[in-house]
């Protein structure tokens, strides 16, 4: 492809687990800088996809590439490599309970480099900063609300300035309000950053917002990629059923 540059890319990828095929024809790629957005229904494999893109699933070797390599036949140097260009946000955010919001945030510079403490305090508190967290350093998990809980993690997430950000529904249970917020302050630290973005999501108002590309993915096939224009008036009348539903919410 002409012009951007592909920083990942998923060919042919199939995945199979216990004689059960869960992806069979999986094709996209996402250029430098965009917003990929994968949408499904519940079940048709996004997570899978994830995964694989994140090298915790096995998969063939010219079947993914995330800036370059297949992070699932990696030796362990290089894993430990790669891991420190791409930031991970969960579903569940997963902030330790026993630790504070800055010691959450900061825990990949502690497991990751050899950064002086007051140093790590300062990025933390830097990161804090881009999430409107800063005030919450000291508090614990249990104190914050819902939306402040994915800013923590997504705080936590981007610690280490990643080229590449993966996001599995971050907005999962949020009222819309704080949804439309989350997703806005991920736009705005991708342009920061200068971020490449994967995120999953089932959340039609967050596609609208967010994608440059959407990949649709239906029963372990990705049958569309493209933009949401394209999206919303694609020859698959699931796709279209898709939007025409979020849209009415
Ligand atoms: N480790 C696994 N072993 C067997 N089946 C799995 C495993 N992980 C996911 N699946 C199945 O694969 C399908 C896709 O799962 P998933 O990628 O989590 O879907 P989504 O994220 O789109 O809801 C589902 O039918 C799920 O039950
Ligand atoms: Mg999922």
């Amino acid at each position: 492809m002409e012009g951007k540059h592909s920083i990942i890319e998923v060919k042919d990828l199939i995945s199979v687990m216990n004689n059960t095929v869960i992806l069979s024809d999986i094709n996209f790629h996402v250029e430098q800088g965009e917003i990929a957005v994968i949408i499904g229904g519940s079940g048709s494999g996004k997570t899978t996809v994830l995964k694989h893109l994140l090298g915790l699933y096995h998969s063939m070797d010219q079947a993914v590439s995330v800036m370059g390599e297949n992070p699932s036949v990696l030796e362990e140097h290089e894993q430990k490599a790669f891991y420190k260009k791409i930031g991970v946000m969960y579903q569940e955010g997963a902030l330790l309970k026993s630790l504070t919001v800055g010691e959450n945030v900061g825990l990949p510079l502690e497991q990751h480099t050899n950064l002086p403490p007051d140093f790590i305090t300062e990025v933390v508190r830097l990161k804090l900063q881009m999430v409107q967290l800063e005030n919450a350093i000291d508090k614990f998990p249990s104190q914050l609300s819902g939306g402040m809980l994915k800013r923590a993690a997504l705080a936590r997430a981007i610690v280490m300035d990643p080229p590449v950000l993966f996001c599995d529904e971050p907005g999962s249970g949020l009222d819309p309000v704080t949804l439309y917020a989350l997703d806005e302050l991920i736009i705005n630290l991708k342009e920061q950053l200068g971020m490449t973005v994967v995120m999953v999501t089932h959340d039609v108002s967050s596609v609208l917002h967010m994608a440059d590309r959407v990949i649709f993915l239906e029963k372990g096939v990705s049958i569309f990629q493209g933009t949401v224009k394209d999206a919303k008036y694609s020859d698959h009348a699931n796709i279209r059923e898709f939007f025409a539903r979020g849209m009415g919410e």
